[in-house]
């Protein structure tokens, strides 16, 4: 078989096979090196294919809270690393190619925010907000063996499957019609189980309607029926990088009686890769860590190898906008979700936003709209959730697109 020009797929496959069969050994090293150059252009092929696609899709995002607009070139040469977080971030493990050093620094910086004591300043960082919210569920369990977990309709659904991997009884609170829980409804629940210790998952902005769980509401129900034994778990997913900047916003910080914290940092910072930054109080994460000798450190974590590059993109994007640059971009959101609100009161669209809030829930638009802006379902509404890179003039466009 010779070639010369464009080689068709099949004959790829063939020669390829071939290849692969060392009882065939009669290529020319030209003809090597024609199926090598071949491959990789169609390897750039798919790969441009896929750019662009990528490119097209991140532009018309309006339905999932992601912030797709920063860029992290710089760090692309530690991709030549494996790099791994094993274990405990702040007990050094004997696999030395990590980046804890940027974990501890990043966990440091979040648990600055949320008000932690110094001596109780401990997270880790985990695949997402699922991982981080099973942590703090975990935590709970482990706590208070015999607890009961509490949590509202409008949670996210990670919470129930959460409670079906640790085989937790379940009582679901109602939720207002704003979405933030009916804590009448919690005190009534928590009197049918007074011999129970208590985990309560509190959102800090539910998925859908982004409600606020006040967690001074929730405590005050807990020192009403004398309850002690209990852990207070908060789904801070989204508002966790937004709350802290927002003036007014209800208070939820580890002043109060909380125990562990989740957040997506591939949410709102935007680190690209999914991240959950999980924090929890040192004192209780003593109670349940183990020393394993394998890796030279304490387990404490869900997984054991854990993401290296994510701590860095995390790091990176602290460093670059600090306090300052997120507050900016918190209140930056809210104040263009309002501006979306008031387009839809304008063309008479049928739509709720909560305050604190960069989510603006909507009658669904049909599919075809739903379908181009990706916008995320629920029964008949849909929701819009105002990123960093949702512009007034990409909100416009989905209006006009409402309006026609
Ligand atoms: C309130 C809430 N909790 C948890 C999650 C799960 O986060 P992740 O996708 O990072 O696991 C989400 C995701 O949208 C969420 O909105």
């Amino acid at each position: 078989m010779r070639h010369s020009g464009y080689v068709p797929d099949r004959c790829h496959s063939t020669l390829i096979l071939s290849l692969e069969n060392p009882a065939r050994s009669d290529y020319t090293d030209n003809e090597k090196a024609l199926v090598k150059v071949s491959m990789n252009k169609n390897i750039e092929a798919t790969l441009q294919q896929f750019d662009a696609l990528m490119r097209d899709k991140t532009s018309s995002l309006l339905g999932y809270p992601i912030n797709t607009s920063k860029d992290y070139r710089t760090l692309y040469r530690f991709f030549d690393y494996s790099l791994i977080n094993l274990g405990d971030p702040f007990v050094p493990s004997s696999y030395r190619i990590n980046a804890e050093q940027f974990e501890i620094e990043a966990l440091r910086f979040i648990a600055g925010l949320y008000r932690m004591p110094a001596a109780d300043v401990w997270g880790y960082l985990a695949s997402g907000c699922t991982e981080s919210n099973l942590y703090g569920i975990f935590l709970g369990r482990e706590l208070y063996p015999d607890a009961r977990l509490y949590f509202s309709q409008d949670t996210h659904y990670s919470l129930s499957k959460i409670a079906r991997l640790l085989r937790l009884p379940t009582t679901v609170i109602r939720s207002q019609t704003n979405g933030e829980m009916d804590y009448a409804d919690l005190e009534t629940q928590l009197r049918q189980h007074l011999d129970q210790a208590v985990i309560i998952n509190c959102n800090l902005g539910t998925t859908m309607k982004g409600a606020v769980d006040q967690v001074e509401r929730i405590v005050a129900v807990l020192k009403r029926l004398n309850i002690k034994r209990y852990h207070l778990h908060c789904d801070a997913a989204l508002f966790g990088m937004m709350l802290p900047f927002l003036k007014g916003a209800p208070k939820a910080d580890f002043t109060l009686p909380i125990g562990s914290l989740a957040i997506s940092a591939h949410k709102f910072i935007g680190t690209h890769i999914p991240c959950g930054i999980t924090l929890a109080r040192k004192r209780l994460v003593k109670k349940i860590e183990t020393p394993i000798e394998y890796i030279g450190t304490v387990d404490t974590t869900i997984t054991g190898c854990r993401n290296g590059h994510t701590p860095l993109f995390l790091w990176y994007a602290i460093k670059t906008r600090g306090r300052t640059g997120f507050a900016r971009e918190a209140n930056g959101c809210v104040a263009r979700a309002q501006y979306l609100a008031q387009r839809l009161k304008q063309i008479g669209w049928d739509h709720f936003i909560n305050p604190f809030s960069n989510i603006v829930l909507l009658k669904k638009p049909a599919p075809s709209i739903c379908k181009k802006w990706q916008l995320a379902i629920s029964h008949d509404w849909a929701h819009v959730v105002v990123m960093q890179s949702v512009t007034k003039k990409r909100i416009d466009e989905f209006i006009s697109d409402l309006h026609n």
